[in-house]
């Protein structure tokens, strides 16, 4: 069979990397007479919202990781993930945007629907997207009741505070779980004009305290808190009771984030400071398609095992 040296050099990197991520769990196994899962969890139980809950009650943290199409989040489930959102940011990764805001109510259900299909044991969160929600609390029910209904996902996320109180209220009372999102809050960027670090003064950081305090009192299961100081972000999630789980937040919050496409290297051009790239699959994707275009124009493949 014929791999040309990228193809090679690939899979020779892979399999460099499953052999230390093997060899790193078996040696914390023998010298700390440890269990897998201490690192990731065995527990194949469905991840519910009261789950997430005792989580943060016993102090194992939680993961989370967005995923908008079915392949890649099979693999993110059967990673371990605690927590798989299809973000609104697939309006940046998949479709493109600049921002958040183009994405619509039916695309998120599409993405929603595919990711679903694919997880057995994550917790599925899905962004109501900019527009379906802000206006009027009606309109928000009904957007929450298709997410629902349409994609079976297990909860919402929604941007902001005090100002959707009613839509918040309103899509509780359905009986569907709500995840908040406070601080850079993506869908407001128009109006915040930046990105950088929210909540630096004491005003925008005495509301965020407020406004997390009151997501708690209404009854969300947790909030997402965005690009804000980590000392702030510690606060809110030792005052309270819902896991805090943090995007640029700092380590004293009870989980992390992060977009799938930043952490694997997909992405080139988006690199806060607060991002840790985990492969660099834009390099590696690069070098196999070309490999492939590469071969296909030698007439090297197909080649005779490769045919019928
Ligand atoms: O849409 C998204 O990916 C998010 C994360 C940044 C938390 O909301």
């Amino acid at each position: 069979m014929f791999f040309s040296e990228t193809a090679c050099q690939i899979f020779f990197c892979s399999s460099l990397f499953m052999n230390y991520r093997y060899n790193s769990l078996s040696l914390l196994r023998k010298t700390k007479k440890t269990s897998m899962s201490a690192i990731v969890s065995e527990d194949i139980r469905k991840v519910t919202t009261s789950r997430l809950m005792e989580m943060k009650q016993r102090g194992e943290k939680i993961s989370m990781l967005t995923a908008y199409d079915f392949s890649m989040a099979q693999i993110i489930d059967q990673a371990g993930m605690d927590v798989i959102l299809v973000g609104d940011s697939a309006s940046n990764v998949m479709a493109g945007n600049v921002t958040t805001l183009p994405i619509t109510l039916d695309q998120m259900i599409y993405h929603g629907k595919s990711v679903v299909k694919a997880v057995k044991r994550a917790l599925v969160v899905v962004d109501l997207p900019f527009g379906s929600y802000q206006g009027d609390s009606k309109e928000a029910l009904k957007s929450a009741i298709r997410v629902m209904k349409e994609t079976h996902a297990d909860c919402i996320k929604i941007e902001g505070g005090a100002e959707i109180r009613e839509s918040i209220e309103r899509i509780l009372c359905a009986g569907i779980p709500i995840m908040g999102h406070l601080g850079l809050t993506p869908q407001s960027i128009n109006k915040f004009g930046t990105y950088v670090v929210r909540a630096r003064e004491e005003e925008e950081a005495k509301k965020l305290i407020k406004d997390a305090h009151l997501l708690e009192e209404l009854g969300c299961f947790g909030i997402v808190v965005e690009k804000i100081p980590a000392t702030l972000a510690s606060r809110v999630a030792s005052e309270l009771r819902i896991p805090i789980i943090g995007i640029g937040a700092g380590g004293g919050v009870d989980g992390q984030v992060l977009v799938m496409h930043d952490m694997l290297g997909i992405n080139r051009e988006f690199s806060p400071r607060f991002l840790r790239r985990y492969a660099n699959l834009y390099e590696m994707i690069l070098q196999a398609v070309q490999s492939y275009i590469v071969d296909v124009k030698k007439r090297d493949f197909p080649n005779e095992k490769e045919q019928y």
